[in-house]
């Protein structure tokens, strides 16, 4: 087998002390994903959904995208020497992450309207000969991918925490996260997937989704784990951006700090484990807000 890698996963494990205390939390981890080659957690799933289609002779990825799918797949897509498609709502995506996507020589193809709008486009043109669907909601190779964040967390911890906090978008990863711990650890945490209360057009703009492809799958794992669903405000996601940059010098783009603003919500003892899944050098334009 021909791997496409560009180095993903070993991301780092960081305990967060400062942060911990601000939120009333008894020891406080940060999965750092922004650590990963295209600075977001979207690089472990894409390594594993570009082999496999290079395998199978395909020579386009094709996806939908809030920015970090489609900056994970074009890079991955330079690796393999095959095209990447991306289709995103217009007007909507962080300037950073389109930059990303030209900068190795992916196709931006931009539709008016939602996630969901441009989602559909890119499962149209997915379909088309020699191309294949990279969103997670088409891909189960971006799953398993992704499942690989909860075995490295065990793994850097000695065991499974207590309780996971993550940003809530499509859903695609906490199902990941969930299927991770309960596969590769057989020790699922209590989860704690966060939502941005103002979907369509939150300052979080990697979550702006207002149908999650993962729902029904969400719902269920969140149930079996113990823990709950949790929204929160922009006003919360911002002050929780500013407190992990301020306290911890971790620089995430705001919606990788939703996981952070869920903390106040969470009903957890013990171990928390925080996912913050992407660079801030993505999303920058609103530090100072
Ligand atoms: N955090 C970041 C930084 C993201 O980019 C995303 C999703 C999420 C969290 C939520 O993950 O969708 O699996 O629940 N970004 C997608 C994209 C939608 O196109 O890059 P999810």
């Amino acid at each position: 087998m021909n791997e496409i890698t560009l180095g993903e996963g070993s991301t780092p494990l960081l305990r967060a002390p400062r942060l911990g205390e601000r939120y009333g939390v008894e020891e406080l981890w940060l999965k750092w994903e922004g650590a990963n080659p295209t600075g977001s957690f979207k690089d472990r799933g894409m390594a594993v959904a570009t082999t496999r289609a290079v395998e199978r002779g395909v020579t386009r990825l094709v996806c939908a995208s809030t920015g970090n799918t489609a900056a994970s797949s074009a890079a991955y897509a330079a690796r393999a020497g095959i095209e990447a498609v991306i289709v995103v709502p217009a007007g909507a995506i962080a300037a950073s992450k389109l930059v990303q996507v030209r900068a190795v020589g992916g196709t931006i193809v931009e539709v008016e309207g939602s996630f969901s709008d441009a989602f559909a486009h890119a499962e149209a043109l997915a379909s088309e000969p020699g191309s294949t669907f990279v969103n997670s909601g088409g891909s189960e190779d971006r799953i398993e991918g992704q499942m690989t964040v909860a075995a490295e967390i065990a793994e850097q911890l000695g065991g499974a925490p207590d309780a996971v906090t993550l940003p809530y978008g499509g859903g695609g990863n906490t199902r990941a996260v969930a299927r991770g711990f309960e596969e590769l650890v057989s020790s699922l945490p209590a989860l704690y997937p966060v939502e941005a209360a103002r979907r369509p057009d939150t300052v979080a703009s990697a979550i702006r989704i207002t149908e999650p492809v993962h729902e029904r799958w969400v719902h269920e794992a969140v149930e079996r784990s113990g823990g709950s669903l949790i929204t929160v405000t922009d006003e919360e996601i911002l002050d929780a951006w500013k407190n992990l940059r301020a306290l911890e010098g971790v620089f995430s783009e705001p919606a990788s700090a939703a996981g952070i603003a869920g903390l106040a919500h969470a009903e957890h003892e013990g171990l928390v484990v925080c996912i913050v899944t992407g660079h801030g050098l993505k999303d920058p334009a609103a530090v100072g807000a």
